[in-house]
């Protein structure tokens, strides 16, 4: 097969087609054998940044993960909007000016939609968005699908519930815009009223020939599910406290849920979790959140095998 140029910068999902997502999901299949031999090399000599701007704990601990378990090293911003020169009132394309002489690519997550897309247009090093805003999260968005693909063993002709915050969550908003890259699958938007999936969304639905329909009770859309992905209530995006408090608590994830799922079908979350999913529902072989994460670890050390490896930014 032909090499694949890859995107330089991981900024929004749309930048993926199918045949990207196919090799990248091949070679995160390879980086299983890799993880089990940290210091194996590959990215011997590389250095990564993470700049958090907004509080994570999974999205930066799997990135540098990733990039340990590669053999690379990594330089860290936590909390970067009180700790960073951002205080000072540095703007994000300086600090990327800056980083990039310390770090051959840099993870960046900022509550500003767009602000990773402001550090690639000045950067020289690959920038890869780990979350802006309400906006995008296209890592997230790789690995649920990567998620689905291991534990389903396809991407195609899937029943899936997107449920609980669709509207300020940036997770299910880029799954569902990763979901036009399928063929045949059908998305159920199971959503309490005031936080519905965007427009903008949906509309990239329809035209990439993705049907949905809207089904408010959870038990109804887990019947018929093969993947009921569960989002918490995005609070500090709310635009007031009263808004919140309207949306808090509005859906509960159970073993009623559970039970009317089928034996072969998948609970997802991209966690963190407060209190969307009973905690009984862990124990449940169809409970794939805490799976999630690790798939996670793969197509981070993936995507950055390709992007600073011996392939130059091409995949095989
Ligand atoms: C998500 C996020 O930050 O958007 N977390 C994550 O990266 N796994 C989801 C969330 O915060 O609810």
């Amino acid at each position: 097969v032909a090499k694949l140029q890859f995107p330089r910068h991981i900024l929004h999902v749309d930048q993926f087609d199918r045949t990207h997502v196919d090799r990248l999901f091949a070679h995160a299949r390879a980086m299983r054998s890799v993880a089990k031999i940290p210091g194996e090399g590959r990215l011997r000599g590389h250095i990564l940044a993470t700049l958090f701007f907004e509080p994570s704990t999974r999205t930066r601990l799997s990135f540098e993960s990733a990039m340990l378990r590669l053999g690379g090293q990594v330089i860290s911003a936590e909390s970067a909007d009180i700790t960073s020169s951002a205080v000072k009132g540095e703007t994000i394309e300086d600090t990327v000016r800056i980083v990039e002489s310390y770090a051959d690519a840099i993870v960046i997550r900022h509550p500003k939609s767009g602000i990773p897309d402001a550090a690639a247009a000045v950067a020289s090093v690959p920038i890869l968005n780990a979350g802006d805003g309400p906006g995008e999260h296209p890592t997230q968005a790789l690995l649920d699908l990567f998620t689905i693909s291991e534990e389903l063993g396809r991407i195609d002709n899937l029943t899936i519930t997107l449920a609980g915050d669709l509207r300020y969550g940036r997770a299910p908003r880029s799954l569902a815009m990763l979901l036009t890259r399928t063929d045949g699958c059908r998305v159920i938007l199971s959503t309490p009223a005031g936080i519905e999936m965007s427009e903008d969304v949906l509309a990239s639905l329809s035209a990439a020939g993705v049907t949905f329909e809207v089904e408010p009770d959870m038990v109804v859309a887990a019947a018929q599910s093969d993947v009921v992905y569960v989002t918490r209530v995005q609070k500090e995006r709310f635009p007031s406290e009263d808004a919140y408090q309207q949306a808090r608590g509005s859906y509960h994830f159970t073993d009623l849920h559970l039970a009317a799922m089928k034996p072969d079908s998948i609970v997802m979350h991209p966690l963190p979790r407060v209190d969307e999913i009973a905690g009984n529902v862990d124990a449940d072989p169809r409970a794939a959140y805490f799976r999630q994460a690790r798939y996670g670890v793969y197509i981070r050390m993936a995507l950055l095998d390709i992007l600073l490896g011996s392939g130059g930014g091409t995949i095989a």
